[in-house]
């Protein structure tokens, strides 16, 4: 192997790992080495392009911290994530879409319990809404016991984990479907929102000339037993990054509108009073295989 060359390095390299025992992980590594010297390459790498490459890593892993993870937003910055995602959760007749879910979602003590019918908004300030639907199989029957986790940011466009002005758990639930697959909360509309861009992910934005704007929308992981998780979250559709979603999360099926409920009679239906906007939105749940 004295005699490696740029023709013969990445069938050198490809020939330590030949005896990988585990096949997965032997055809994830061969494929990532081919490309990644396809790709030096291509565009004829020089030393201190990679090095500066080396050194972004390195950032993004200091950068790194439990409520914070920069790796992940890179791979959401470069499209990667939602690659992942619409690989795996193709959308099959009556189950709804997925999409990313973020770097806010928390699974522990500040994710309440909310009975169906409760109100998230507490002293939040903004437009008060009332989102409501049902939890379904593909072919529509109601699921009773689904589990929804809701999140979403606030009026300032941060999340409660991000501000620490906000009480713990603020805009965050966890509520079980009713007998009829129902579920119902009022909450504030969400706003659109920047990704944090402090660090070197956002420098990199910068660099490429792109901006770190997310649409508004609420997180949404349903989980219920024999039905595989879905990961999801719904648009406000008149959002005017809709089209230009830093993190490329958005899918046409996910869009909703907010629109303002329109008599007493209808406001009383959903529980709430007259100057609520409504959201209404069904999930099916794919059984799993
Ligand atoms: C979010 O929706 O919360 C999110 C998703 C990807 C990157 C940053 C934020
Ligand atoms: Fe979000």
């Amino acid at each position: 192997m004295r005699n490696v060359t740029a023709d013969t390095i990445t069938e050198a390299v490809l020939r330590t790992i030949a005896d990988t025992t585990e096949p997965r992980l032997r055809q994830i590594m061969t494929s990532l080495i081919s490309h990644l010297h396809a790709f030096a390459r291509e565009v004829e790498l020089t030393s201190d392009e990679w090095m500066a490459a080396m050194e972004f890593l390195a950032r993004v892993g200091e950068t790194t911290q439990t409520d914070r993870n920069e790796f992940i937003l890179a791979s959401d910055t470069l499209g990667v994530s939602a690659l992942v995602d619409l690989l795996h959760n193709r959308a099959s007749d009556g189950a709804a879409t997925s999409s990313l879910l973020g770097p806010f979602y928390i699974n522990g003590e500040r994710m309440r319990s909310l009975e169906v019918g409760g109100d998230l908004i507490g002293d939040n300030e903004g437009e008060p809404v009332v989102v409501a639907g049902r939890v379904t199989t593909p072919q529509g029957a109601p699921i009773a016991g689904a589990c929804l986790e809701i999140w979403q940011n606030a009026a300032n466009g941060q999340y409660e984990s991000e501000a620490p002005e906000h009480a713990p758990g603020n805009l965050r639930c966890k509520m079980f479907t009713d007998d009829q697959g129902r579920y119902r909360f009022t909450t504030i509309k969400p706003v659109a929102y920047t990704v944090p861009y402090d660090g070197p992910v956002g420098t990199m934005l910068q660099a490429l000339g792109r901006h770190a704007w997310r649409p508004a929308h609420i997180h949404f992981r349903i989980t219920a037993v024999g039905y595989r998780p879905l990961v999801t979250e719904l648009f406000v559709a008149d959002d005017a990054y809709i089209d230009a979603d830093a993190v490329f999360g958005v899918r046409e099926p996910l869009l909703v509108d907010f629109r303002r409920i329109e008599s007493p009679q209808e406001a009383a239906a959903y529980g709430v009073t007259e100057g609520y906007a409504l959201v209404t939105y069904d999930f099916g749940l794919q059984p799993v295989a």
